[in-house]
């Protein structure tokens, strides 16, 4: 296959977002819009890969400074888009194909650019146009009465007529290497803003005799990119529901494909069902036949097949395995390992925290920095007291062993193997197997003792 470089034009100042932050550095799903395009521009295998930057410069080459094999090319003066593929290509001077993107366009699809490379068999300039209902502010194109394309008008240099064409430029075209290097080193800036106008190389390319091709994207709003911050919640709510697309067509039931959030990658079997108003973040994994309820937070989660977290659970950092049981309201803080069939119920909070067979948390509890062991029953409000200011400390509880409710820990200790801790105990030293330990005042009864009564007002 020919030799591929992608040039990824991302100088823009956009002023439109009224941010500090260089406009590519904006998140869309948690991660910044040039991230997303340069994800697209590396599935297409390109022996090089540039991104042309401007504003804000350093903290875009910072933000991406763990991401190897990028060619930075630095555009001092925002002189136009011509300009811009002039700069990387004199660094670059590539051979084979040049296929321009935009750092600000993130929705692409990888199928749309496939095809429009391999228009280039038949083109030495393939542009990505679309027909859209409102073309405003595109260039539009301009095409011969037999549909060859002849040129393209930015909408600030185009006649009343033009602007009626509702043909547009989307900005992303692939050409051959030299061609476009010659054609981008003869642009001129005679025109309305003043600037080299990358489009202007079609008029180039026809003017040598040299064919035009063009393509579509296969979604209407592709190339849409992001001007200000209307755009990019746009743009998100687009991403959110392709990526509720993807899921659905994976097998999984989402109660309402509006209302969920995927910022980061989802795996999931079959059969999981996710209610409304759910974010999955970072790396999560659903086996089969997973339930997440409503309302719930997960990041970083390896849910095993068959589990169930029920509504308002918090989950970050959390490994489960099958038919485990969360919520609801729980919240499972990183390390938290629950092994089959653990049950962790509502208004728990776990930390740092193994979690054996078939074990139940299910009400009111703390439990940091511990290890519990299989079929443990831990009762209502159990803490385990794992901090003492300083230092954090492990609570140990062994198989099978029974905390009566509303008892304290205090780590390090150690429950043994089915010990049974009466409730209300404070235990600050380790817990032998089997038999039973409490610390409880005895219990008083003072026979005929009252309450007081309240006094009657006005009365003696
Ligand atoms: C450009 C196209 C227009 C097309 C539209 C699609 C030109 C002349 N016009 O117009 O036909 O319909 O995109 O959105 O190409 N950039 C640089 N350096 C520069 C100038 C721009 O890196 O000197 C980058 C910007 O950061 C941006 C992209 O190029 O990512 C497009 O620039 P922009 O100013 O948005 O172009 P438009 O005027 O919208
Ligand atoms: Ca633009």
């Amino acid at each position: 296959m020919e030799e591929l470089t992608v040039v990824v034009l991302a100088a823009g100042q956009g002023t439109r977002m009224r941010s500090r932050r260089p406009k590519v550095l904006h998140p869309l799903a948690d991660r910044p819009l040039l991230a997303h395009v340069l994800d697209t521009a590396e599935r297409l295998q390109p022996q090089r890969l540039a991104v042309v930057y401007g504003h804000g410069g350093d903290q875009v080459r910072e933000a991406f400074a763990d991401r190897p094999g990028i060619t930075w090319v630095h555009q001092a003066e925002q002189l136009g888009t011509g300009h811009a593929v002039a700069q990387a290509l004199t660094s670059l001077e590539p051979k084979g194909t040049v296929l321009v993107l935009y750092g600000d366009v993130p929705l692409l699809r990888e199928e749309t650019l496939r095809e429009l490379l391999a228009a280039r068999a038949e083109a030495e300039l393939v542009l990505l146009t679309a027909r859209i209902d409102d073309p405003r502010g595109y260039g539009r194109i301009l095409r011969d009465e037999a549909g060859r394309v002849q040129g393209i008008v930015e909408e600030k240099d185009a006649s009343e007529a033009q602007r009626l064409i509702d043909e547009v430029n989307t900005g992303v075209l692939a050409a051959g290497a030299e061609a476009l290097a010659r054609w981008v080193n003869a642009l001129e800036r005679s025109n309305a803003q003043g600037e080299y106008y990358l489009t202007d190389v079609v008029a180039l390319a026809v003017a040598e005799g040299l064919a035009v091709a063009t393509r579509h994207p296969r979604e209407a709003d592709e190339f849409l990119g992001v001007n200000d911050r209307v755009q990019l919640a746009h743009l998100e709510r687009r991403y959110q529901r392709r990526q509720a697309q993807d899921l659905m067509q994976l097998g999984v039931t989402l109660r309402d494909p509006a209302r969920l959030d995927v910022r980061g990658r989802v795996e999931a079997g079959r059969d999981v069902v996710i209610d409304v108003d759910v974010i999955l973040e970072g790396e999560v994994v659903l086996g089969d036949g997973v339930e997440i309820g409503p309302f719930c937070h997960l990041k970083d989660v390896r849910l095993g097949p068959g589990c169930k977290v029920l509504s308002h659970s918090v989950l970050e950092g959390v490994e489960a395995g099958e038919e485990v049981s969360i919520g609801p309201f729980a919240r499972l803080r990183p390390g938290t390992n629950l092994a089959a069939r653990a049950k962790v119920g509502n208004f728990v909070e776990i930390k740092n925290a193994q979690v054996g067979e078939g074990s139940k948390i299910n009400h009111l509890s703390y439990v940091g920095d511990a290890e519990v062991g299989r079929e443990v029953n831990i009762g209502a409000g159990t803490i385990t007291c794992n901090y003492d200011g300083a230092n954090k400390h492990r609570t140990i509880i062994e198989d099978r062993a029974f905390i009566g409710s509303d008892s304290q820990l205090v780590a390090p200790v150690r429950i043994g193997e089915g010990a049974t801790i009466g409730a209300g105990s404070t235990i600050t030293r380790d817990a032998p197997p089997h038999a039973l330990t409490l610390s409880r005042v005895p219990q008083k009864t003072r026979e005929g003792w009252q309450r007081p009564v309240k006094r009657k007002k006005g009365g003696s």
